[in-house]
């Protein structure tokens, strides 16, 4: 049982401000009946009428991807390069599923991918704490006062990056690079790229290895699968939860 607004807004007929609106308009019947008491809850199996109209029973999908690189993080791409959604089989394509946020043209690894607005701004709205885990191979040897300088944040554009989790994973100095893991809770635009950039290493390749406590473990680069109940669960948790 969920709480009628959330039920009109989960179908996309509207957001659940104007749901909320609705009832108190009188504009919803459940089972025949108005319904004005904004906490009423109802099943999927009432069938509620917003305005008349009979609401979409949509199903709210959840899948993670092994994004490959060279895949844009969007729906679909004016320059026409393949995008998450245009390298998933062809009955996957419309059933209106986007990116939970995004990675960049050239990172690969794991992008949850949904049709639920609610669960997607959760995750990756300003309020998520959700920790994001990334390998980037820089250019140069990364010496331990870098590591300090990239763990205590940044600034970019004028704000510093909060505190963060890292370790030098190898060093190979004769190639002259290293393999830096790095864990973020926040989402800046181009954050882990930018972060190198400010204590002075250019990122060769990043690969995102966690998104809360997914990973791409047995999906091979463009493979996805669904994520299951309880993943989806923590994933709302984790998005809650505080940090230091
Ligand atoms: N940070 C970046 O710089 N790029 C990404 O794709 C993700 C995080």
């Amino acid at each position: 049982m969920e709480r009628i607004q959330k039920i009109i807004a989960n179908s996309g007929y509207c957001s659940r401000r104007k749901a909320e609106q609705l009832i108190i308009d009188g504009k919803v019947k459940v089972n025949g009946v108005i319904v004005k008491t904004l906490g009423t809850k109802a099943s999927k199996n009432d069938q509620i009428l917003v305005e008349g109209n009979v609401l979409p029973n949509i199903e709210k999908l959840y899948f993670v991807m092994n994004k490959p690189r060279y895949t844009i993080s969007s729906v679909s791409d004016d320059k026409n390069r393949p995008t998450v959604i245009s390298i998933l089989p062809e009955v996957y394509q419309n059933l209106g599923l986007y990116p939970v946020g995004r990675l960049d043209y050239d990172t690969k690894g794991v992008l949850l991918l949904t049709n639920d607005g609610e669960f997607m701004n959760e995750l990756v709205g300003p309020k998520s704490n959700l920790e994001k885990v990334y390998l980037a191979r820089i250019d140069g040897v990364f010496s331990k006062i870098n590591l300090a300088n990239l763990k205590s944040g940044v600034m970019l554009d004028g704000v510093k990056t909060r505190k963060c989790y890292a370790k030098i994973e190898e060093i190979d100095k004769k190639n002259q690079s290293s393999l830096v893991k790095i864990a973020l809770s926040e989402g800046k635009y181009h954050q882990v790229k930018r972060m190198f950039l400010a204590v002075g290493f250019t990122v060769k390749n990043l690969t995102r290895i966690k998104f809360g406590e997914i990973t791409t473990d047995g999906l091979k680069e463009g493979e996805f699968r669904e994520l299951t109940p309880h993943e989806i669960k923590r994933l709302y948790v984790l998005s809650k939860k505080t940090t230091i």
